[in-house]
Order: structure tokens, then C-alpha cells, then sequence
């Protein structure tokens, strides 16, 4: 979900309700805003995007200097007007929205029934806020006290923001698990999930902790724990421009960060990877370089697209630096009690650095000892700051809900990262570390020239966007690159898409071939190419349609393949950087041609701070 909140000179709403669309892409089921205008308390909320809920309010007197609003991703309760927040206390005068889970709240809930609440929707929230408003009544306490005895109480992750209408002068506020950032204005203070609704109108910034409570006036900032102990607020510069998290020109942001990605590895490599010199410089490796290379064992923990460049990194690490690594769901790795020994290093890949369950894995890992060292895009996210080292992926802001150029920055620096390790290790030789120093510096203009001319796509996703099965093929480094062009063709075209080993295919999926189903094979050259080759073959022995991604020049696949697209030759190990493009561009096309909203797909949010 994505929450704004603004005090101080302005007029609240239009503030509120501009940063709840920079937000959209965190959640878009429901939108609603909370107003205090002339002492009264006012609260508009609709089912849907925030453009519909704009839309229910026309004519509605929408005055006042404070405001709070939400952009929904349903946890509890159905996506409806009902349901929508801000939610309203039972006297009235209350008003909050909410990101995250209580997790008791049906023992809160039961104990507030009893004493006769009545609740008008399904949320968790409105519970919380009955909590909260039952406990000032019942201890005669300020509102910021009675906040802080309630999320004593609750289990579960919140980012809150709260407001009163006897109390028009401040906005309360309070985190644990999802975020909250603070902009710092003169006479004014946003506050935001994250800092996109808040850089057109400062670049200071108070990254809220865990577990801490914000008393937020026009002209002061009070942050406090939950011990009622004042902590000194830490202001951050913000280094972002608006015009990263705006279309620049692009139908989708979805297109944009795709015909961005030439940029964004460049900036990742930038400073970095020195071909002349043979360095990789990597200040969080270089510190760290001895337990890297001795770590008896690498654990990737990750969610979604993140995991997908997880498995290429233990494809390259395993070749590269013969470090056993394992790649973990991080849903599945918090709750089985992993084994985690000493020394093991534990690398989070994240591009919002706020995925509850892989904060929650790494946390519990940290705890039992591990060294964690963060592959995150956000730039001070949660994950980024709970890491013992890390390098940040340098891609900018991804407003896109499926991602696309956070993927290639994760494999940009996984494969920096590799290679510092092999050589520090000494388990490369100088001539294959050298030459893939020389194969990823290329590798920009490489994809500059895949993006050049994307008419052939196109009209491929105009061909096969009314297939309802698609199946994705690849072996080797190519694998995990089948497993994101599924994802991402799900994703954003709603269309059923599975990801396979191209051999494994022969147990199970080869059953669905038919002449209706495309298949989708990544055939670059690699030490496979003749392996996939013959899978190749019997997909079209049993009439399945085959669309094969190709190194330029090969003339076999054209000749086998209904449609072939060409990519630039690379080294196998750089080879996914290349190969994943055509397949984000061909789940776009598809998406765009069925009608779909792609920056917004259905039921997805970009974070995913529930777990
Ligand atoms: C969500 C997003 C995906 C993303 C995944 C992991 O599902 O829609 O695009 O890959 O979360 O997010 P993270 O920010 O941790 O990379």
C-alpha cells in the first residue's frame, strides 16, 4: 500500500492526492484521503484507482492544511468503498490508514465487541483504531500515549498514520516493517512510503525506524520510541530528480525503464568495473572480501524477479568462485527453520528493499549470525540498512510494477561481485576474468542495439496475444531468464506462462504441446546450444509454435523456428543481461495489445510489505 501525509501551509488535498498517484504503483484497489478543515473531520474513499475516487469527489469542499491518504494492495477484506481507508473511529474524531498486518486482531476485535464497538468494515485497521481510541477513553491519556500502549499490544508489521479532529495541528505517525520517510519543508512536512510524493518539494529527509513514533507539526518533528524516549531524528539528502519518477515521454513506465536499461547498467558499472586497470572497485566487497571467499557456503534469499537473478548469481558464483550457493524463497527460508552456520554469508536481493519477507528472513539470519550483505535498489530502504555491506544496484527509481531495469541491475552487480570473488580467490583465470570484464563493459551498447528496432517484437505479441498458454524455455545461465520471461508475460498480460528447464520439459510440460502453444525458447549460443537445438526440435515434432531468442548470425534456429529474435553474441555468463530484454519487450507488447493497464497490473503491487 502506499500512504501520504502532509501539514503545514499548503491546501492538503491536492498534495495528498498528487502523492497517492506517484504511490499508485504500491497498490490500486482503493484510494481514499482524510481531511481536518475548520475543526471537521472529513473522509472520501473509493474502491479503485485514485483517479476514481478523484472523480466520486467532484464539488466536495476539500479545504484544510492537514491530510492523510492511501493507495490500497487488499490484506484484510475484499477491495471495496467499505473497506477502503482512511477508516473512522467509532466516536468520529479519529482518523487513520494503515500498511501492513495486524496479525491478533481477531482477539483485539473480539475484546472491543464485548464491550459493545460496532465495526463498519473488514479491516484490521479499524480495529486497531478502535484499540487505540478505547484505550485513550479508558486512561483519560493524550492520543500519542494511547498509540504507543496499543502497538504494544499488536503483533504484526504497520506503517500508520493518524490524525484527530480535535487536534488539527499535528499528524501522528508510526512504523514498524513498512516504511515511512518524512520530508522536511519550511513551515511544512510530508510523509510518505517512500520519497517519490515528496522530491518535487524537498530533498531532506528523516528515514523513520522500527518500533519509533512521529509527532509531526507544520514546524516541528518529534520522533520518539516506544518507551516515550525523544530520538534525534537523522536527516538524509535525498539524491533523486522528478524526473525519474515521471514518464519522460514514454505511453508506460513499464517502456520507459525498458529503454532505459542502457543507462542504468552503465551507471551500475560506472566507477566500478576498470577493464584498463583489470579492477573491479566494490568498496562493500573490498571491506568484506575474506569472509566472502571463506563463507563455506552463500544463501540467496530473494522474492519474485529479485529470486530469478538470484539463480543466475549461483549459476556464476558456484562457476566462478566454487562457493556452494543456494537460492531460497525468502517466504519459505523464515519459516523452516534454516540451518545457518557459521560463517555462512547470506546475500538479500531486493530492488525496493522494503519485501516484508525477506526483511524478516534476513533479520532472523542476522540474528543467528550470518553476514548479510544487501543487493538492494532503494537507496536507504530497510533491507539496505539491515545489511552488514552491500552495493546498491543503481538503477534509479522502478515505478513499473513488474520489473525490468532493477533485474539487469541485480545481474550487472551479482556479476561484478563474481568476478571480484573469483579473482580475490584466485579460482578465475586472469584470461577468462579479464575477458568478462571486457564482456560486461559491452554489454550496454549491446542492449542499445536490441532496443533499437523492437518492430519485430511487436508484431510477434500482435501474432500470439491471444494464446492462453505460453511456455518458456532455456538451460544453463538461460534458465533463470526463461523463469522472468514467464513471470513477467503473466505479470502484465494475464496470460498463463510457465518457466522450465527446456530438458526438464520432457517431464510434464511437453504433455501441453499442441499446435495452439507457444513456446518460447532461449537459444543464444552457449556450451548448450546444440542440447537445445534437439529441444527444439521436439517441440515442433509435436506442432507447437516456437519463437526462439538468437545470437545475431545463427542461421540454424531461423530456419526451425516460426519467429526468431536476435541478440547480440555475448559470453554465456553475461548472456541473461542480453536475452531477458526481448522477453520484458514481448510480455509488454502482449499486455499493451490485450488492452491492459501495464504499469498496473491487476491484483500486483510493486512492494510487498505484507507477507
Ligand atoms: C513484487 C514485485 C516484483 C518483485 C518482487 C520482489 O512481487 O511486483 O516485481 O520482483 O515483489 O520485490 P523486491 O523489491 O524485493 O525486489
Amino acid at each position: 500500500c502506499g500512504i501520504v501525509g502532509y501539514i503545514g501551509e499548503r491546501q492538503a488535498y491536492p498534495v495528498v492526492v498528487k502523492g497517492l498517484k506517484r504511490l499508485e504503483y504500491r497498490g490500486y484497489d482503493s484510494a481514499g484521503v482524510a481531511l481536518i478543515d475548520q475543526q471537521q473531520l472529513s473522509i472520501h474513499k473509493k474502491k479503485g484507482k485514485v483517479a476514481d475516487m478523484e472523480e466520486s469527489i467532484v464539488g466536495a469542499t476539500l479545504g484544510g492544511h492537514i491530510g492523510i491518504g492511501h493507495t490500497r494492495w487488499a490484506t484484510h477484506g475484499e477491495p471495496s468503498d467499505r473497506n477502503a481507508h482512511p477508516h473512522r473511529s467509532a466516536s468520529g474524531k479519529l482518523a487513520m490508514i494503515h500498511n501492513g498486518i495486524i496479525e491478533n486482531y481477531v482477539a483485539i476485535k473480539e475484546e472491543l465487541m464485548h464491550k459493545g464497538y460496532q465495526f463498519l468494515s473488514d479491516t484490521d485497521t479499524e480495529v486497531l483504531l478502535n484499540f487505540i481510541e478505547d484505550i485513550r477513553i479508558n486512561n483519560d491519556c493524550p492520543l500519542e500515549e494511547a498509540l504507543r500502549i496499543a502497538l504494544k499490544r499488536i503483533v504484526g508489521a504497520y506503517c500508520i498514520l493518524l490524525i484527530d479532529e480535535d487536534d488539527p495541528d499535528t499528524i501522528l505517525a508510526a512504523r514498524k516493517g513498512s516504511p515511512l520517510v518524512i520530508g522536511i519543508g519550511k513551515n511544512e512536512h510530508f510523509l510518505a512510503s517512500d520519497a517519490s510524493p515528496i522530491i518535487e518539494y524537498t530533498k531532506e529527509v528523516v528515514y523513520v525506524n522500527d518500533y519509533q513514533v512521529a509527532i509531526v507539526k507544520k514546524d516541528e518533528l518529534v520522533l520518539k520510541n516506544l518507551g516515550n524516549e525523544k530520538v534525534t531524528p537523522f536527516i538524509t539528502k535525498l539524491d533523486m530528480e522528478l524526473a525519474a519518477i515521471e514518464k519522460g515521454g514514454y505511453d508506460h513506465f513499464m517502456l520507459k525503464e525498458i529503454h532505459e536499461q542502457p543507462t542504468t547498467i552503465f551507471d551500475c558499472l560506472r566507477g566500478r568495473l576498470l577493464p584498463e586497470t583489470g579492477m573491479i572497485k566494490m568498496g562493500g566487497i573490498e571491506a568484506n572480501i575474506e569472509a566472502l571467499i571463506n563463507a563455506p557456503r552463500i544463501i540467496i534469499v530473494a522474492c519474485g524477479t529479485s529470486w530469478h537473478a538470484g539463480l543466475v548469481a549461483e549459476y556464476l558464483i558456484e562457476e566462478t568462485c566454487r562457493i556452494p550457493v543456494e537460492v531460497e524463497y525468502a517466504s519459505e527460508f523464515r519459516y523452516r527453520n534454516p540451518i545457518i552456520q557459521k560463517g555462512d554469508v547470506i546475500i538479500a536481493i531486493s530492488q525496493s528493499g522494503e519485501t516484508a519477507d525477506t526483511l524478516v528472513a534476513l533479520e532472523n539470519a542476522k540474528e543467528q549470525g550470518a553476514f548479510i550483505f544487501g543487493i538492494v535498489n532503494s537507496v536507504g530502504s530497510s533491507i539496505a540498512r539491515l545489511s552488514h555491506a552491500g552495493a546498491y544496484t543503481h538503477s534509479g527509481p522502478e515505478i513499473g510494477v513488474a520489473s525490468t531495469k532493477a533485474f539487469t541491475g541485480q545481474l550487472a552487480v551479482i556479476t561484478m561481485m563474481a568476478l571480484k570473488m573469483a579473482k580475490a580467490k584466485g579460482s578465475i583465470s586472469d584470461e577468462k576474468y579479464m575477458n568478462l570484464l571486457h564482456e560486461l563493459q559491452a554489454i550496454p551498447e549491446k542492449v542499445a542495439a536490441i532496443l533499437k528496432n523492437t518492430t519485430g517484437i511487436e508484431a510477434i505479441a500482435d501474432k500470439y496475444k491471444d494464446a492462453t498458454d505460453f511456455l518458456f524455455l532455456g538451460r544453463g545461465y538461460n534458465f533463470p531468464v526463461a523463469l522472468e520471461g514467464a513471470l513477467k508475460l503473466k505479470e502484465i498480460s494475464y496470460i498463463h506462462a510457465e518457466g522450465y528447464p527446456a530438458a526438464e520439459m520432457k517431464h510434464g510440460p511437453i504433455a501441453l504441446v499442441d499446435e495452439n502453444l507457444p513456446v518460447v525458447f532461449v537459444t543464444t549460443r552457449d556450451r548448450f546450444y546444440e542440447k537445445i537445438v534437439s529441444n527444439v526440435q521436439e517441440i515442433k515434432a509435436r506442432k507447437g509454435k516456437v519463437i526462439c531468442i538468437a545470437s545475431e548470425g545463427d542461421t540454424v534456429i531461423p530456419e526451425m523456428a516460426d519467429d526468431t529474435i536476435f541478440v547480440p553474441d555475448a559470453d554465456e555468463l553475461v548472456g541473461p543481461l542480453l536475452s531477458v530484454v526481448p522477453l520484458q519487450l514481448l510480455s509488454y507488447y502482449v499486455g499493451l495489445k490485450k488492452g491492459y493497464d501495464v504499469d498496473k497490473p491487476r491484483n500486483l503491487a510493486k512492494s510487498v510489505t505484507v507477507e
